[in-house]
């Protein structure tokens, strides 16, 4: 492997790890915590400490991910050539991180904003969707360099 893609595959490895890291720790620690406890600031207080972190964790996937199907596809072109399973692969992931980085601020700026303690059910739905989404991104991954999918 040149050493071009090593650094990428680093990087991707580790901002995907932050990612999924960060929503599985919201799904299964803090939304449990705070529905038992009807404390809806212990997400806003989880969210607000992971928000810019989660955020260069996306630019991150986004710009190495790109690059790295570019280097798979055998450039720019291959990307978007449909007979090709690698670039059916790469739009399912171009797809989903758009809806990720979408999702991810409407939760920060309508779910999370309008919280109340007593409501902390309206927000489940919501991080359940971007946590499968990074496990599904994670799979799709696999796809390129495994063939699992
Ligand atoms: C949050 C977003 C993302 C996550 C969590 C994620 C996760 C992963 C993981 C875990 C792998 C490693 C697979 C392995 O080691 O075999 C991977 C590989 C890969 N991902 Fe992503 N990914 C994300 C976004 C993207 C995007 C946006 C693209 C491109 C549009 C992309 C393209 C690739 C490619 C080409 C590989 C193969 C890398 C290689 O093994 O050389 N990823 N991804």
């Amino acid at each position: 492997m040149g050493i071009e893609r090593s650094v990428l595959v680093i990087l991707h490895i580790l901002g995907a790890s932050i990612w999924i890291g960060g929503m599985l720790i919201m799904a299964l620690g803090v939304l449990p915590k705070a529905k038992k406890s009807n404390d809806a600031s212990l997400l806003k207080n989880y969210e607000g400490s992971f928000h810019i972190l989660g955020m260069i964790a996306l630019t991150i996937q986004f710009l190495t991910g790109f690059r790295l199907a570019m280097i798979y596809a055998g450039g720019m072109k291959g990307l978007f050539d449909f007979s090709n399973h690698l670039a059916v692969l790469f739009v399912w992931k171009l797809v989903l991180i758009l809806a990720t980085m979408g999702l991810f601020v409407i939760f920060k700026k309508k779910t999370l904003s309008s919280l109340e303690s007593d409501k902390i059910s309206n927000a489940t739905s919501m991080i359940w969707l971007l946590t499968l989404i990074s496990i599904a991104l994670m799979v799709l991954g696999l796809g390129f360099s495994r063939g699992i999918i």
